[in-house]
């Protein structure tokens, strides 16, 4: 074979290994270690000469490849931005590198031809750099507690009392770390604010937000203010946003007043407002969707349940799912949300002017993304229904009996929407559903202790013991 052939052989396979490895989503110089293996078996090739030096510079770019490799995609996309001009840099100089090495090793091929080699080369191998230079600068500029990757756990017990042969899984964010998956978002929306040089960031919440807001102002350095409904949050989260040293502020009135007055003192150019209003929390948020396709192996659930009280997080984890789709194919679940009975101004179409629900995360009547969570529900073809406060409660209690899985109440609504509509048979076929348990039981103590038996006392005598265990 003469060497033009032999190029355009190689470009050709490179093209459809990279294709290839794509598909199946496979760092792909194992695939061209394989392929160049292959070639050298076949008799006739031309056999390149190659010096120590030039071995170097082949094996660098699969080794820059690898480590990106370990590298979370969601610091990358972060950091991409901020650095494109390195990155434009790095395609250049890349493809340089990778042309020289094609035209050193393969005798007789023109440079113009080991410039088009290179090309094809250098545009993976310069962002696993660009990659490798964010991942060093991730520290300094990233407000980051390193939250995400929160486990998918199958809910075999569950899923029986769903609907038979329904494969559910829940999406544990109350293992972020602050216990709420308001951390996904807090660490785009905090980072950014920084970058632009805010003091102060600013919340009106039901308790998570702020909880997550004080811990990552506290960590980048600004200040925090967070404005909360009086009376009305549960514990756990009030002392988090305390011992974080957030200025905690209680307005005698509900939530959507407390945001009506956090959006007019951010109008005023005060603080950064933090909310789920600051499209830099969605951002975060929507990473959620990427995670759970990655953990299901490539699979796209066909149902996503979750509460829903500002409407922040089905509006994220929609754009997630949907741009993810766009992307990469694969399709979109039906989106299922769900609002405690009493706070339900999206199923019944009109502002609840004083929501009530034992499970205040969600104790929310004028929801901020409103139109948002409209879009998610109407483009997947999914459902915004409501279930009950007794309905909460059991399937909060379901989750801790049956699965082991400690959640605050808001964030059991989901599970409570699956356990009301799965008998109605709305879930059609769906094979595969997901439920975001969206925060952590432990924030809300006073609930779990006043829906459980109550603790009994006895004296300390191993007969009284054994007879009260025995009973
Ligand atoms: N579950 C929990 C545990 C929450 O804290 C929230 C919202 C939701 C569900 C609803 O998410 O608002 O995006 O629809 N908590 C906000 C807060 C309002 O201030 O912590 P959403």
């Amino acid at each position: 074979m003469r060497s033009a052939e032999f190029v355009l052989a190689l470009l050709i396979a490179v093209a459809a290994l990279v294709t290839i490895a794509r598909r199946l989503g496979i760092a792909y110089p194992i695939f061209l270690v394989i392929g160049g293996l292959l070639l050298g078996l076949v008799p006739g090739l031309p056999r390149p000469d190659i010096k120590p030096d030039l071995i170097f510079l082949l094996v660098l770019p699969p080794i820059l490849y690898t480590t990106a490799f370990f590298t979370p995609l969601r610091s990358l996309r972060a950091n991409l931005g901020n650095i494109s001009s390195l990155a434009i840099g790095l395609i250049i100089a890349t493809a340089g590198a990778a042309a020289v090495v094609a035209h050193a090793l393969i005798g007789g091929i023109t440079w113009p031809v080991a410039l088009a080699l290179g090309a094809i080369v250098a545009p993976s191998d310069s962002i696993a750099a660009a990659a490798i230079v964010a991942r060093l600068a991730v520290p300094r500029r990233i407000v980051t507690l390193l939250e995400g990757n929160t486990p998918l756990i199958p809910a075999p017990a569950l899923a029986k009392r769903i609907r038979p042969g329904l494969e559910l899984y829940l999406k544990f964010e109350g293992l972020n770390p602050t216990g709420s998956f308001k951390d996904r978002g807090m660490t785009v929306a905090v980072s950014r604010a920084k970058a632009a040089g805010a003091r102060v960031v600013l919340c009106a919440s039901t308790g998570n937000t702020s909880a997550s807001a004080a811990a990552y102002a506290a960590r980048g350095g600004l200040r925090c203010a967070v404005v909360i409904p009086d009376g009305q949050i549960a514990l756990g989260k009030l002392a988090q946003a305390m011992v974080h040293g957030a200025r905690v502020l209680a307005v005698r009135g509900n939530f959507d007043r407390a945001l009506e007055l956090v959006r007019e003192l951010g109008d005023e150019g005060a603080a950064v407002v933090v909310n789920s209003i600051n499209p830099d929390r969605i951002e975060g948020q929507k990473t959620i969707a990427y995670e759970i396709v990655r953990q299901l192996g490539g699979r796209v659930p066909d149902v996503h349940a979750l509460p829903v009280g500002n409407a922040g997080n089905i509006t994220a984890t929609w754009k997630g799912y949907s741009e993810r789709s766009a992307k990469e194919g694969g399709g979109v679940p039906r989106m299922m949300g769900f609002q405690a009975e009493g706070a339900a101004p999206i199923v019944r179409g009109a502002r609840v002017m004083e929501p009530k629900t034992l499970a205040t995360a969600i104790k929310i009547g004028n929801p901020a993304s409103w139109q948002g969570a409209n879009d998610a529900r109407d483009r997947s073809k999914g459902l915004i229904d409501m279930v009950s406060d007794d309905e909460i409660v059991a399937a909060y209690r379901a989750l801790a009996d049956l699965e082991g899985v400690f959640v605050e109440p808001a964030s059991a609504a989901g599970v409570a929407g699956l356990l009301k509509i799965g008998p109605t048979g709305a879930l059609g076929e769906a094979k595969v559903a997901v439920c975001t348990l969206t925060g952590h039981g432990l924030k809300d103590p006073e609930r779990a202790v006043q829906v459980s038996p109550k603790v009994e006392t006895v004296n300390d005598d191993l007969a009284e013991l054994r007879k009260a265990l025995l009973q």
